[in-house]
This record gives structure tokens, C-alpha cells and sequence, in this order.
């Protein structure tokens, strides 16, 4: 099954993000850390143009701290934009935000009397709202997946002339590499899509067997490693109790239980894409 969104919805996140950009002074990206590449809209990097850019590694806790180290350094590589990791277990605060972004404006070009705005964008449900409400220490509007609001936006002064625009900026993921969409409806990243649970649950089957198979064997007591992942599958119904009364296998049901148990890290900390190599 192919995942897609209707091209409206680009069309208009685009729109909304490039009169955001004119009075944005440093960008910050939320990533998510499982599977960055992903969860990065690549039109976002061409919006920005030279607006430096924080990204944020965020999620860590559910990330395999070492796949995302590599990210940290691949994705602090480049001169105008620095990386941070962010997660439930290591919650960055106001006063790092700021020093980062201090940090990618060039001192040559700083001026004292200019009021600096800062914007977090990026696709849904990477964190955005929630790490604003962390920095802010207060919870910010319900954006509702709406993209950024440009009229009458809201600031807030996080510190003397640096102030950080409240509503989150919000980009649809780039769906054209279907990997990657899987790897985003596996994570919970894209929802109410028109795929299934099963179709996913399937992909994150066929994964999970092929790199964390230690995992799985622990967590669903395999015996035996199962041929594919219908068998996978199979076995998970039957540990779990989703088998009807004529023994025929709930697929929905045992998608439900592997998707929950990959995205609240009950399978542990997993990533889905390895950071490229040179990192
Ligand atoms: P968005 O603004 O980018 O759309 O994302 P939002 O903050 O709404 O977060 C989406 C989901 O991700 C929420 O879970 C939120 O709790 C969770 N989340 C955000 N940051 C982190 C993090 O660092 N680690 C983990 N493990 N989860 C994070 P939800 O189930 O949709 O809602 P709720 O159960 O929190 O109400």
C-alpha cells in the first residue's frame, strides 16, 4: 500500500513556513531521533535558505544512544547549524536553546538593539508542542497540526532581545521514498493515514527480525527464530493471546501489540536508520 498526502496540504505548509522565515532568525528543527533522515522535510532546508538552524535530536530515550551519538556528529558537521539531543530521560532546557542559538549567529553580524526570533518547526508529532511547553514552562496553544500561524503570531521573550515564536511551524513529512514513510507509520510519526496497522506492523516485523532479533526473542519468548514475518506475527499472536476461538490469528489485534511495544520502547531503545558512515 502506498502512504501519501494530498499535495493541498504541502502546498499550503509551504506557503505558511516561507513568510515565517522572513522574520526568523535561527530555525530550529525537531528531528526525530529514531529515524532523522525521515523525519526531515528536505523543502525545509530550502525555506530556510541562510537561516542558521538548531536541529534536535528528540525522542532519544526511545533511540539506541549510540546510532544517535553518530547522528549528533554527522548533523554537527555543517557551519550553520548545530545539533542537540533531546528526550524524555534528558530534557534540554531554555538556557541551552539559547546558548545554541547564540552560538550560530555571527558575532560579526550581532547587534544589540535587534530583537532575535527563534522558530521550531517540523513535521507532526516529532515533539514539537511538547518541548516548547518544556522550555516555556507553560503549555503553549493546541496548534492542532495546523501550520504555522503567520498572522498575529504569538512571541515570547525567552531572554533580554531573544524571543521564541509560540506556535510550532509545521511541515508535512516528504512521503516519496516509501522506506521512509514505513519507518514514520512504524514510529507513530504519521497517523491517520490510510494504511493499516497490519501493513505496518508487517514492515516493523520484517525489520525488527532482520536487525533486533535479541529483542524480539526476549520480549515474545520466541523458541525458534521464525522464516518471515508472517511467522513473526504468528508467534507474537500466540504468546499474546490474539488467536480467535477457532485458533485463527486477530492480525489487527497483533499489529496493535507490536506497534505499542515499539513505540513505548518495550522492544528497547531502537533506531531505524543508521547515521551514513562517514559520521
Ligand atoms: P508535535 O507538536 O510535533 O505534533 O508533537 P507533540 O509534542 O504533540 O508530541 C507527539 C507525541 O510524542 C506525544 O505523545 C508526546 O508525549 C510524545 N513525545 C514528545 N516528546 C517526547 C520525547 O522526548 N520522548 C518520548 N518518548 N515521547 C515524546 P502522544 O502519545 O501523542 O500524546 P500524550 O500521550 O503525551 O498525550
Amino acid at each position: 500500500m502506498t502512504i501519501s498526502w494530498y499535495p493541498g496540504h504541502m502546498y499550503k505548509a509551504k506557503k505558511e513556513m516561507i513568510k515565517t522565515m522572513t522574520s526568523t532568525d535561527v530555525l530550529i528543527e525537531v528531528l526525530d531521533a529514531r529515524s532523522p533522515q525521515a523525519s526531515s522535510n528536505p523543502l525545509l532546508e530550502e525555506i530556510r535558505g541562510k537561516v542558521p538552524c538548531l536541529k534536535i535530536l528528540n525522542k532519544a530515550d526511545l533511540a539506541d544512544p549510540q546510532t544517535t551519538e553518530s547522528w549528533h556528529r554527522h548533523f554537527s558537521k555543517r557551519k550553520d547549524s548545530l545539533c542537540i539531543v533531546n528526550g524524555k530521560d534528558k530534557q534540554i532546557e531554555k538556557k541551552d536553546i539559547l546558548k545554541l542559538c547564540k552560538q550560530l549567529i555571527p558575532k560579526d553580524s550581532y547587534q544589540f538593539q535587534k530583537q532575535y526570533h527563534i522558530m521550531i518547526a517540523g513535521i507532526p508529532n516529532v515533539g514539537k508542542s511538547t518541548l516548547l511547553n518544556n522550555i516555556l514552562s507553560r503549555k503553549v496553544a493546541n496548534t492542532g497540526n495546523e501550520p504555522a500561524i503567520t498572522k498575529g503570531q504569538q512571541r515570547v521573550r525567552l531572554e533580554n532581545n531573544w524571543y521564541l515564536v509560540d506556535t510550532p511551524g509545521l511541515l508535512w513529512p516528504k512521503l516519496e521514498d516509501q522506506e521512509a514513510a514505513y519507518r514514520l507509520a512504524f514510529m507513530g510519526t504519521i497517523r491517520n493515514t490510510a494504511i493499516e496497522a497490519e501493513d505496518i506492523a508487517w514492515f516493523g516485523a520484517e525489520y525488527l527480525l532482520e536487525n533486533h532479533y535479541a529483542a524480539i526473542e526476549k520480549r515474545y519468548r520466541l523458541e525458534q527464530r521464525p522464516a518471515d514475518a508472517e511467522q513473526l506475527l504468528t508467534a507474537i499472536a500466540k504468546f499474546r493471546a490474539c488467536v480467535g476461538k477457532k485458533g485463527r490469528v486477530d492480525w489487527h489485534k497483533t499489529a496493535e501489540v507490536l506497534l505499542n511495544d515499539y513505540r513505548s520502547g518495550k522492544l528497547g531503545r531502537m533506531s531505524l536508520e543508521p547515521a551514513p558512515s562517514s559520521s
